[in-house]
């Protein structure tokens, strides 16, 4: 089937904490965004047209692969030109994975202004039983609007790149919310942590969570009490309602504060909502708790089973690392470059460029600041993430998941082979497409170029973004000249009303 939305962007008013009223990026006059439903094999468009008045746009699909589509991507200047003020631009491909995604602005530091929303892609054949689905969505929250934060993260005068904290936690986008439960019902939660920057602690009282899903991988079902999700990560959970109806629950989810330089004495870092079983009982608050333990990721198993991939044709090692520019403000840069977005989208480069393969693999072409690498079509590629920041970076990869092959705890330094090869996951090891590396860490992931298109693999973290914690991938670039097909209204928005070209 097809499914269409149309969504037209503009800035509404919302006070989601019941703080501070701002300004934020509504659709169809609305916020919180709505929700995407939509079912494997369906046909998705999206028809958007850009309200906002003060800023370009573009839309993403965080963790679908689109395949044969690198083209709907909604990346800008990677995959297409932002969508001009006034504008339109339609979002056109086909779904072929099952699972709990979202989409998001992927125009420069958009989407915390609250342009991202749910994703949910039903799967007729789900492998595990439930009654009934909900979705929960966490993010932070900031009373600012990102063109007010932005110049002062980004200036000379915050030497240490301290990101802004923020200034409260949501569950689907409000602190007021309670969950009606039915005895013995078991529900599927499908959660996402669709914010800029804190990843979330979630837990609920007396209750276990059996996890089903990760980032649209099904896995073999796994209890636990406690998960923790970054900025972009996905997992469902089964839950299990109590037969009894005599007391509610507290639904916990608490903001990851080693992320913050500094935790502002007014910062809530949590937010509860409650499991309703009884409308008369009272919302008891939530119990002190001795330790944060969430579920390992790294352990959980694929249900499919997929198999290792076979010894990489390619390892890129990134070591991670921020430090200032000249200008006295902090940047990020994955082996001392900090990606800086091209003047024409990468793609369009890749389709521009001559037929040769002395050319299309040739990686200056795309620019050494979009710090690009070519992946051979069908090449395994290995990626070593060595984290030489003293920070959590929730890295993402477009286009693809990846097998998480090894990664360390806090502290543990650069990946070193001889030191930690017996430590790869050999069997059948997890896949995502957001993974967390820790502070001074590592991780080694490994996935096939089997979907041509140009990809970035960026930390999720906005500020971080923002600040050229990004690298291209550009994947088969022969085969993309060979075989893509762009509509013509895809360059229009690349034609300013002015004359000027676009950019960022
Ligand atoms: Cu959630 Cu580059 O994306």
């Amino acid at each position: 089937a097809t499914v269409a939305y149309d969504f037209n962007v503009s800035w509404v008013t919302a006070n989601p904490d019941g703080l501070v009223e701002r300004q934020v990026i509504g659709i169809n006059g609305q916020w919180p965004p709505p929700r995407i439903d939509a079912q494997v094999g369906d046909r998705l468009v999206v028809n958007l047209l850009n309200s906002l008045g003060d800023e370009d746009t573009s839309l993403h699909f965080h963790g679908l692969f689109m395949n044969g589509s690198t083209h709907m991507d909604g990346a800008s200047m990677v995959s297409q030109c932002p969508i001009p003020r006034g504008a339109s631009f339609t979002y056109d491909f086909t779904i072929d994975q099952p699972g709990t995604y979202w989409y998001h602005s992927h125009t420069q530091g958009q989407y915390p202004d609250g342009f991202r929303g749910p994703f949910i892609i039903h799967d007729p054949k789900t492998p595990f039983q439930y009654d009934e689905e909900l979705v929960l969505t966490v993010s932070d929250w900031y009373h600012e609007r990102m063109s007010a934060l932005q110049p002062r993260f980004m200036s000379k005068y915050n030497p240490t790149g301290a990101e802004p904290v923020p200034n409260s936690a949501l569950m689907n986008d409000t602190q007021d919310l309670t969950i009606p439960m039915i005895p013995e019902r078991t529900y599927l939660f499908r959660m996402a942590n669709i914010g800029a920057f804190a990843g979330q602690y979630i837990w609920i009282e007396d209750h276990n969570m059996t996890v089903v899903e990760m980032d649209g991988v099904y896995v073999h079902p796994t209890e636990t009490i406690m998960v923790y999700l970054s900025a972009a990560q996905r997992c469902s959970f089964l839950l299990k309602a109590k037969k009894e109806t005599s007391r509610n629950f507290p639904i916990i989810a608490s903001m990851d504060t080693t992320l913050f330089d500094t935790i502002p004495p007014s910062l809530n870092p949590n937010v509860t909502s409650y499991l309703l079983y009884n409308k008369t009982a009272p919302m008891p608050s939530p119990s002190p708790l001795k330790s944060f333990t969430p579920l390992d990721d790294t352990h959980l198993r694929p249900r499919d089973n997929l198999d290792i991939l076979p010894l990489p044709d390619q390892t890129i090692t990134l070591n991670i690392s921020m430090s200032n520019l000249a200008s006295g403000a902090n940047y990020a840069f994955f082996n001392n470059i900090t990606y800086v977005s091209p003047l024409v989208p990468t793609l369009y480069t890749v389709l521009s460029s001559p037929n040769t393969s002395e050319i299309t693999n040739n990686p200056s072409i795309y620019g050494t600041y979009t710090h690009p690498y070519i992946l051979p079509h069908n090449s395994i590629n290995q990626l070593v993430l060595n984290n030489l920041d003293t920070g959590r970076h929730p890295f993402h990869l477009h286009g693809h998941n990846f097998q998480i092959l090894h990664r360390s705890g806090a502290d543990e330094g650069p990946w070193s082979r001889s030191a930690n090869n017996s430590a790869y996951n050999h069997k059948a090891p997890m896949r995502r497409d957001t993974l967390v590396v820790e502070p001074n860490g590592n991780a080694v992931l490994r996935f096939k170029a089997d979907n041509p298109g140009v990809w970035l693999f960026h930390c999720h973290i906005e500020w971080h973004m923002i600040s050229g914690l990004a690298v291209t991938f550009v994947e088969a670039p022969e085969v993309l000249q060979q075989s893509l097909q762009i509509p013509e209204d895809h360059f229009s928005a690349c034609k300013r009303q002015d004359g000027k070209g676009s950019g960022n």
